[in-house]
């Protein structure tokens, strides 16, 4: 038998500890919130990527009464990057979140499953890590990839 140690460090800042992009970039998230279609769940969340040449894209969730029809924000801040600017890869993506309440969630957002398959991929095209940012008003979590928030991952080497 063997043992596979899986170890992912996270590393926690708080807002006035931010470089002035790393601030941008968490601007840019919370701003998407308020952009958020969420009739349904009433739970607004805001994505931004940075680019390799400086642009932010930002994205929120969007939803719709066919409920899996709708979107998260990550994915569509991501997807947009990719259709939009298909040849500057993302190097640096924040999440930021406002409950029912539309107050910023206290504890950092983490991204769902789907979304980090899709972020994953985004980092595999881009041949370097995504560094990810987590909101919360409590602090906010810094990850070195996305590989980190997906280990063991699926992706196109198994289909070779
Ligand atoms: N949602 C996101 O946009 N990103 C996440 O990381 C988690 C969940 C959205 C999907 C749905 O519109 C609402 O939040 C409640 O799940």
């Amino acid at each position: 038998m063997k043992e596979l140690n899986l170890h992912i460090q996270v590393i926690v800042k708080q807002e006035d500890e931010l470089t002035t992009q790393e601030l941008a970039l968490l601007d840019e998230a919370r701003r998407a919130t308020y952009r958020s279609y969420a009739p349904y769940s009433h739970f607004s969340v805001g994505a931004a990527v940075e680019l390799a040449d400086g642009t932010l894209v930002p994205g929120s969730n969007q939803e719709n009464a066919a409920y899996p029809s709708g979107l998260c924000a990550e994915r569509t801040a991501v997807f947009y990057a990719g259709s939009q600017y298909p040849d500057q890869p993302i190097r640096r993506l924040c999440i930021a979140a406002r409950d029912t309440n539309g107050e910023f969630l206290p504890r950092p957002i983490s991204p769902c499953g789907a979304c980090r398959q899709v972020m994953l991929e985004a980092e595999q095209r881009a041949g370097q890590p995504i560094k990810v940012m987590l909101y919360g008003t409590e602090g906010i979590y810094f990850i070195h990839s996305i590989q980190d928030l997906l280990p063991l991952s699926f992706d196109d080497s198994f289909l070779s």
